[in-house]
């Protein structure tokens, strides 16, 4: 029985779901390890709810937890050492270089985690892929691990983890499905049997499914392409709605009510992000290529070309309505964080926005719940568009939404962060320049309340 288990990145997915097993798991010693002293000192922070994640429903998660049966710590050999299952968490982010840049994903940081575990290991253990990892990624592991280990024994496990930030919690206590991918030999069953055992402590275990360790790594880059493909399917429509007059939103209730289509994924805006689906699908797109299956690529590729635009063409319509100029104009984006109730702002299509209205000579002044100035100025200077100082000078961060659209003249709406709901839309409009009009990017607001007040209202595909 496995009682003792280390994963290696306390990201987003390594911290929330540690979390959860060591909660569901009292049995089981759960130690996350980062080479990050800054997250690991914040997970540890005595007050819950500075640790480096927001995630509704975390704190109470870790505060019941930690310093019981899970652990934070840069100490990344010793709990290698001492673990039997050793978790891989780490961050696997799309090439910036080389061959494959910009498409391929950049799996230096799991070698270097199983070349350590290679090292450090004195017994034989099981190994799990938490990350997300081109298919095949597992004879790379093995290789690495069997030709520089010390004559131990390795079984390479597939777990891909299909949590959405903001829902973290309540995905990992009620998973759809957990998907184990092994070796088809005894030893790998036995690994199987033994994860398995893991999550039957609390999912019920019609939904643990297992395969071989290939099916389970392209079945996760498939479900993210699949989910994307949704969205920029909606939003290739709602451009079409905007030149019918069609109403995007009912045509996705319409549509979703046919049960084989289904309601979710079917939510118009000005675009995806999150640290995932864009890296996915250009894995996929490139190893689709690499295979020579270019129509195969080509058909993927599309959903990105899609979001590209749907991004792009948000910005351009809040430059064209403003009388073809926002030079010099305050515009107020409500909304940073690539989704709600997420700290993440990773591709978050704000970013993209921001960066064409700048090009114009926008000012732009942000309130996000939870994404403060720094993040945003790093996610602005990453782009590299234009030089950090002007990116200070073109951005400012508001405590509240009022003081953010205050003299505004445009509000541009990020984020579908509830709190937006609920505001007193009739002092925000007194205090902005008019025609006060609002670009809602999220089709989040009351359309026929903002319009009664004297906003000109433009929501996404109506
Ligand atoms: P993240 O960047 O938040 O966390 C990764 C962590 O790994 C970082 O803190 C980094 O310092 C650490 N790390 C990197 N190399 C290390 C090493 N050699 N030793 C110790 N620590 C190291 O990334 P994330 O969002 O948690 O994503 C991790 C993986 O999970 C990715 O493959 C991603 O595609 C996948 N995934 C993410 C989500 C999500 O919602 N974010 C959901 C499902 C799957
Ligand atoms: C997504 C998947 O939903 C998870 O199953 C997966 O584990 C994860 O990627 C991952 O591999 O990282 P996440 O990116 O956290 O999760 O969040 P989603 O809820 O999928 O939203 C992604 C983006 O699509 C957000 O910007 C969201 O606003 C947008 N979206 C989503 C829409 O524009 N419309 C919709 O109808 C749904």
């Amino acid at each position: 029985m496995i009682t003792n288990i280390c994963c290696i990145g306390a990201g987003y997915v390594g911290g929330p779901t540690m979390a959860i097993i060591a909660q569901k798991c009292p049995h089981i010693r759960v130690t996350v390890v980062d080479l990050n002293e800054k997250r690991i000192a914040a997970w540890n922070d005595p007050n819950v709810n500075n640790i480096p994640i927001y995630e509704p429903g975390l704190s109470d998660v870790v505060a019941e937890a930690r310093g019981r049966n899970l652990f934070f710590s840069t100490e990344v050999d010793k709990a290698i050492d001492e673990a039997q299952m050793i978790f891989i968490s780490v961050n696997t982010p799309t090439k910036t270089y080389g061959v494959g840049k910009g498409m391929a994903a950049d799996l230096k940081y799991i070698e270097l985690c199983a070349r350590q575990i290679a090292r450090v290991s004195k017994n034989d253990k099981i190994v799990v892929e938490k990350s997300t990892l081109p298919v095949r990624t597992a004879s790379a592991i093995k290789d690495i691990l069997d030709n520089t280990g010390n004559g131990v024994n390795f079984q390479i496990l597939s777990n891909p983890e299909f949590l959405a930030e903001g829902t973290a919690v309540e995905d990992l206590f009620a998973p759809d499905r957990v998907l184990i991918g092994g070796d088809t030999t005894p030893e790998g069953q036995k690994a199987i049997q033994q994860l398995v055992d893991v999550y039957a402590n609390w999912v019920p275990t019609d939904k643990i499914l297992t395969t071989n360790v290939w099916s389970s790594e392209l079945s996760k880059l498939t479900a993210n392409a699949f989910l994307a493909q949704r969205v920029s399917s909606i939003n290739a429509l709602s451009e079409l709605c905007e030149k019918t007059g069609a109403d995007v939103n009912e045509v996705a209730k319409a549509i979703g009510l046919d049960s084989r289509i289904g309601p979710k994924f079917l939510k118009a805006s000005v675009g995806f992000g999150g640290s995932c689906f864009q890296k996915d699908i250009l894995n996929l797109v490139y190893i689709a290529k690499s295979y020579g299956l270019n129509e195969v690529a080509d058909y993927w590729e599309q959903v990105i070309i899609m979001n590209d635009h749907q991004k792009r063409r948000f910005a351009k319509n809040i430059i064209k309505t403003l009388y073809n100029t926002v030079s010099g104009k305050k515009i107020a984006f409500l909304g940073w964080a690539f989704k709600k109730d997420t700290n993440d702002t990773r591709e978050s299509a704000a970013i993209y926005v921001a960066d064409d209205l700048l090009s114009e000579q926008a000012n732009i002044s942000v309130y996000d719940p939870k994404v403060g100035i720094e993040q945003i100025q790093f996610d602005l200077n990453y782009l590299e568009t234009r030089s950090e100082a002007e990116n200070l000078k073109g951005v400012q961060v508001a405590t509240n939404a009022y003081e953010a659209c205050n003299n505004a003249h445009a509000i541009a709406v990020l984020t579908e962060w509830d709190e937006f709901k609920t505001y007193d839309w009739q002092k925000i409009y007194d205090n902005m320049l008019k025609p006060a009009f609002v670009f809602d990017g999220r089709n989040l607001l009351n359309k026929a309340e903002l319009e009664k007040i004297g906003f000109v209202y433009q929501a996404i595909g109506s």
